[in-house]
């Protein structure tokens, strides 16, 4: 047969692609933008004939229905990142929450602790060889697919076909849906004036012809508007969003001077507005490979100067980490943080900065504390941070003694709290600030 014969035989519609997941079968679904939509509301409306299957994925950028109140016999929801739609799901107990580095998750499904019966997943419309491309995501949903007993896919004529290793061949898909509808956007974030002073600090670390990872949000993109005066950077990084693409169009990102994939932009995911889905598709400049491939640190190692910019939730005085909880609330996950931030440690021109506003919730408390939250966890240990950035300048932590670690960290702390950090310092170290 050939692959469109292979590929008609196997059409259905979403209805009868969702009967073949039997109770307490784990089924993974495609992660953020990729979630194939019609097939999860299948799935969902089929609730009556299942019982206890499991539901796992990252960042769900959908409905969450299945994560709902009443829908416990049915699934019981397992997510490696928490996001929107199923954050309270979790905190409510409805839900689980497991924790892992982003890089290990397909060897969760390849070797067995986390075995895939089913994936769910969204690609393009084949080529002329029937290969169909993950697109927005190949992450851990190109593992997924690779161990699942069965694949169930939504063949999506919106989905932009990616480059790199992003294929599946429709031989490798038992059940096809063909869907056209939308990828799922995520809007540009409003930029203000303390991610501007932040992007200001954090674009002054970073050297021509470096090798960026920047995550999602207000500050990545902030950092990005002050990189314009640069020369030849270029990407290696979990995700991109529309940030990138004006220093894109602007000569400023060329790849350049990449030691690993040259010319290239490599990611794992994307997230952003139908622009940067239209820039990516068909592109050769932008490459997608597995996340196990991607966040490895080391491959990001091998990067020339190779820059880390991610966010956190506290930074204690000591330099630890929290980026995932509130207390004892977890909002999102580990995610690639600790991969990126070991891989640009481990690079021989590499650093890696933490940025954060010096406070939240309308400045009411400081990100910058004594004792992180009872409850919370250390994201990132002590001995993986180096740079911490705020609107108030930049503090670098390698290499120091706790207390000039300590200091650091005040200098650049909110005014309002600086007074009573400095008590805490006494206390912490029997000394005076
Ligand atoms: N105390 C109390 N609340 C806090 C807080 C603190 N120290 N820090 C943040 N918050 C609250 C905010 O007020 C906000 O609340 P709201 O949703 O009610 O407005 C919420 O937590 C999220 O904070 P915000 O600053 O808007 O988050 P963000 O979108 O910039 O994300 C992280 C910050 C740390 C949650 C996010 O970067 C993350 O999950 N990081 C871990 C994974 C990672 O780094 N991946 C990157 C690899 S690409």
């Amino acid at each position: 047969m050939n692959w469109k014969d292979i590929y008609k035989s196997k059409v259905v519609t979403a209805e009868e692609a969702v009967v073949n997941i039997k109770s307490g079968y784990r089924v993974v679904i495609g992660l953020g933008a990729s979630e194939p939509m019609m097939l999860v509301d299948a799935m969902v409306k089929n609730k009556e004939n299942y019982r206890d299957v499991e539901l796992v994925n990252m960042l769900t950028m959908g409905k969450g229905e299945y994560a709902k109140p009443g829908m416990e016999k049915h699934f019981r929801y397992n997510s490696i990142f928490i996001a929107g739609s199923t954050r309270e799901a979790v905190e409510s107990g409805r839900a689980d929450f497991t924790t892992c580095f982003f890089h290990e998750v397909p060897k969760l499904f390849k070797k067995g602790c986390l075995p895939v019966d089913v994936a769910l997943i969204q690609v393009s419309k084949p080529d002329e060889r029937g290969y169909c491309s993950f697109g927005v995501s190949n992450d851990y949903t190109k593992p997924a697919a690779e161990c699942a007993k069965i694949v169930i896919a939504e063949v999506n004529d919106k989905m932009p076909r990616t480059m790199g290793d992003s294929f599946i061949h429709v031989a490798d898909i038992d059940y096809i849906v063909e869907t056209s509808y939308p990828i799922i956007e995520l809007p540009p974030p409003k930029i203000g004036e303390v991610e501007k002073a932040i992007g200001q600090h954090c674009a002054s670390l970073v050297e021509d012809g470096s090798t960026l990872q920047l995550g999602i949000g207000a500050i990545p993109d902030s950092v990005l508007l002050f990189l314009k005066d640069k020369k030849d950077l270029g990407i290696h990084s979990e995700m991109i969003s529309d940030g990138v693409l004006e220093l894109v169009e602007a000569g400023v990102i060329t790849n350049k001077n990449k030691t690993l994939h040259p010319g290239k932009i490599v990611v794992t995911f994307l997230m952003g507005t139908k622009k940067l889905y239209d820039f990516v598709n068909n592109n050769p400049m932008v490459e997608t490979y597995p996340v196990n491939y991607v966040n490895d640190p080391a491959v990001i190692m091998k990067n020339y100067k190779m820059v880390s910019i991610n966010s956190c939730v506290q930074v204690d005085l000591l330099g630890q980490v929290c980026s995932e909880c509130i207390g004892k609330k977890q909002i999102s996950g580990v995610g690639g943080q600790v991969d990126f931030i070991r891989g640009a440690n481990m690079c021989e021109d590499g650093i890696s900065i933490i940025a954060i506003p010096s406070t939240a919730a309308n400045g009411r408390v400081s990100k910058i504390v004594s004792k992180l939250d009872e409850g919370s966890v250390i994201t990132t240990s002590r001995n993986d941070i180096d740079y911490i950035v705020t609107e108030y300048g930049i503090a670098q932590l390698k290499g120091k003694t706790l207390k000039q670690r300590a200091r650091a960290l005040i200098n650049i702390a909110h005014p309002d709290f600086r007074e009573s950090l400095i008590e805490e310092f006494q206390n912490m170290f029997n000394y005076t600030c």
